[in-house]
């Protein structure tokens, strides 16, 4: 199968859980188009076999760009076998209210851009201070010390579960 997959990416996350996710569709035999959106990609949902999008949550909400190009491609994108990858640090706990408010924040992207994937999977990201500007730092430090996440706030905490994801892309591939 041709798959498309089309990201958002703040801190660089979503990128390395998208490039492991063409690594495995291509190790299983798919081509793969991997694409970082901007907001006013000229590419056309409808020419793959199935698409997979995934982006990070930032203040409760994904990146603009992820908004604008699931809103300009809405119609092809939902008529596509379709996996939403919804990247954020909320998940790692399990706790139900934070659950519940992902899914929520899913909803939201789905009422506000017309883009109601097929399946829609959260995913563990990664604490990224060697991304972070110094504000930045001192908040995820906060967040870190309120959510008893044991971090270095020199280095990256990564809480991607690979073998998770691989098994989400198997089950994936199995229904379309
Ligand atoms: C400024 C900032 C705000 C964030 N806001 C949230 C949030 O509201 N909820 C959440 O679960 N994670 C939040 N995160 C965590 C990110 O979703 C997580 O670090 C993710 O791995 C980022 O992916 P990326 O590197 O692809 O951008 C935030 C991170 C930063 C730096």
């Amino acid at each position: 199968m041709k798959i498309l997959i089309a990201y958002a990416t703040t801190e660089g996350q979503t990128r390395k859980i998208c490039r492991f996710c063409a690594d495995t569709l291509i190790g299983a035999g798919h081509s793969v188009e991997l694409l970082q959106v901007q907001g006013d990609d000229r590419i056309d949902p409808a020419l793959y076999d199935a698409v997979i999008l995934a982006a990070s949550v930032h203040i409760n909400r994904f990146q603009k760009d992820m908004v604008r190009f699931a809103t300009a491609n809405a119609g092809a994108l939902s008529r596509k076998p379709s996996l939403f990858l919804s990247v954020s640090l909320a998940v790692c706990g399990g706790e139900p209210e934070e659950l519940a408010a992902l899914d929520r924040i899913v909803a939201e992207f789905s009422g506000e851009t017309g883009f109601h994937p097929g399946h829609v999977e959260q995913v563990a990201g990664a604490f990224r201070f060697t991304e972070y500007d110094f504000f930045k730092s001192l908040a995820m430090r906060y967040i870190a010390s309120r959510r008893d996440q044991d971090v270095d706030p020199h280095s990256d905490t990564e809480y991607t579960d690979w073998d998770a994801l691989r098994m989400t892309l198997t089950d994936w591939l199995a229904t379309l």
